[in-house]
C-alpha cells in the first residue's frame, strides 16, 4: 500500500479527500498522514485507515510518503510543490490549487477525459472545479457532435471558497434575519454580502472584462479536451447563496446536427453524470439533489433556439467540493496506481 498525505485537511477540500478515499477503496493506502497548520495540529480523527493526528507540514515528511494531495492555497503549492516531487524520490503531487494549471508541461486532469496524462509527470493539476463539473456533460458530446462554441452561465455556491465562504453565508443570513432585515452585513470573503444576494464577481477581473474564475473555464476545458484556441468558450460566473454543489446552464453549438433523444443516451452512459430530466414531473439539476453525490447531475436538455439543428442547452449541478475537486483528485491518484 501507499503512504498517503493531505495537506490541509481541515480545509473544505482536504476534509472531503478523507471519504472519497474511503468510500471508493481503489487506492491502496496502508498509511494516511494529514498535514495541517500549527492550529489543527494535535487534532485526532478516527478513519477507516486508523487514528490520525494532524501534524504540521515539512517538506521531509511530506517526501517520505508516495502520494501528497495538496488542497491548500495557490501561493502554498507554489512554494512547495515542486520540491516535495523532485527527483527519484520525491513524491507525487497532486495539487488542487491553480499555480500550475496553466504550465504546458504540467497535465491537467479530469480522469474520463485524459487520465493518460498522468503518466507525463509526478506533478499534476486538478482542474477548477467549475470547469470539472460542466466538462463531464461537455466532453462526451463534444467528442460525438464536434463543438464550435461553448457559452456558459454558473451558479456557484458559498462553497467555491471554502469554509469562510460557507460561515459568511450562514452567518450572514442568520444575521440579517435576526434583525428583521434591512441592516448592513459585513463581508470578508465575497465582494458584497452574499445573504439574499447574487454577485457577478468570482476572483479578480482581468483586462478583458471578464473575471478570471470565468477565464479559468476558458483556460481549462481547452487543455483538458485539446480544444484549438479558435473555439471560443465565454462564460459569466455568479456567486449565488446557495450553500454547496455549483450549477451551469451550457449552450453549445456544435459541428454536426443533434438530436436530443441520442444526447440524452450520450450522457446515461457517460461516467460521471447523472441524467435527471423529467420536466414533466419537475424534475432537473438542482443543487439540492447534488449535493454528496459524485455524479453530476444533468437535465433540461434540448435544442438551442439560438443555434438550431447545431446547438444544444443543459442544466448542470454538481457537487464541487467532491467531483469538481476531493474526488477529481483522489481518481487521478487511482490512475497513476492504474
Ligand atoms: N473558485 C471556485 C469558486 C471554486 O470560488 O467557486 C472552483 O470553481
Amino acid at each position: 500500500g501507499y503512504t498517503v498525505a493531505i495537506v490541509g485537511g481541515s480545509g473544505a477540500v482536504g476534509k472531503e479527500i478523507i471519504p472519497c478515499l474511503e468510500n471508493r477503496g481503489i487506492l491502496p493506502v496502508s498509511r494516511l498522514r494529514i498535514f495541517g497548520s500549527s492550529r489543527s495540529a494535535g487534532r485526532k480523527i478516527q478513519t477507516k485507515f486508523g487514528e490520525i493526528e494532524f501534524e504540521i507540514f515539512s517538506i521531509e515528511a511530506a517526501r517520505a510518503c508516495d502520494v501528497v494531495f495538496l488542497a491548500v492555497s495557490g501561493d502554498f503549492s507554489k512554494e512547495n510543490a515542486e520540491k516535495i516531487c523532485s527527483g527519484e524520490d520525491g513524491a507525487i503531487v497532486i495539487d488542487n490549487s491553480s499555480a500550475f494549471r496553466y504550465q504546458p508541461e504540467i497535465p491537467l486532469v479530469v480522469p474520463e477525459i485524459n487520465g493518460e496524462e498522468t503518466k507525463k509527470g509526478k506533478l499534476i493539476a486538478n482542474p477548477n472545479c467549475t470547469t470539472a463539473i460542466g466538462l463531464m456533460a461537455i466532453y462526451p458530446l463534444l467528442q460525438h457532435y464536434g463543438v464550435k462554441r461553448i457559452i456558459m452561465s454558473t451558479y456557484q455556491a458559498a462553497s467555491g471558497a471554502g469554509q469562510p465562504g460557507m460561515d459568511e453565508l450562514l452567518e450572514g443570513t442568520k444575521k440579517y434575519l435576526e434583525g428583521g432585515g434591512g441592516q448592513k452585513l459585513e463581508h470578508e470573503v465575497f465582494a458584497h454580502p452574499l445573504p439574499f444576494n447574487v454577485i457577478p464577481h468570482i476572483d479578480k477581473f482581468q483586462e478583458n472584462g471578464y473575471t478570471k474564475e470565468e477565464m479559468k473555464v476558458t483556460w481549462e476545458c481547452r487543455k483538458i479536451c485539446g480544444l484549438s484556441d479558435e473555439i471560443p468558450i465565454s462564460c459569466t460566473a455568479v456567486r449565488i447563496p446557495t450553500l454547496r454543489a455549483h450549477s451551469e446552464s451550457i449552450v453549445m453549438e456544435t459541428e454536426k446536427a443533434v438530436n436530443v433523444k441520442e444526447a440524452r443516451s450520450i450522457l446515461e452512459k457517460a461516467d460521471g453524470v447523472e441524467v435527471v430530466d423529467e420536466p414533466e414531473k419537475s424534475l432537473y439539476p438542482m443543487p439540492l439533489t447534488a449535493t454528496g453525490k459524485y455524479d453530476v447531475e444533468v437535465g433540461r436538455i434540448r435544442k438551442s433556439i439560438a443555434f438550431g439543428d447545431n446547438g444544444l442547452e443543459f442544466f448542470v449541478s454538481g457537487d464541487q467540493l467532491l467531483r469538481g475537486a476531493a474526488l477529481n483528485a483522489v481518481l487521478i491518484a487511482e490512475e497513476m496506481h492504474k
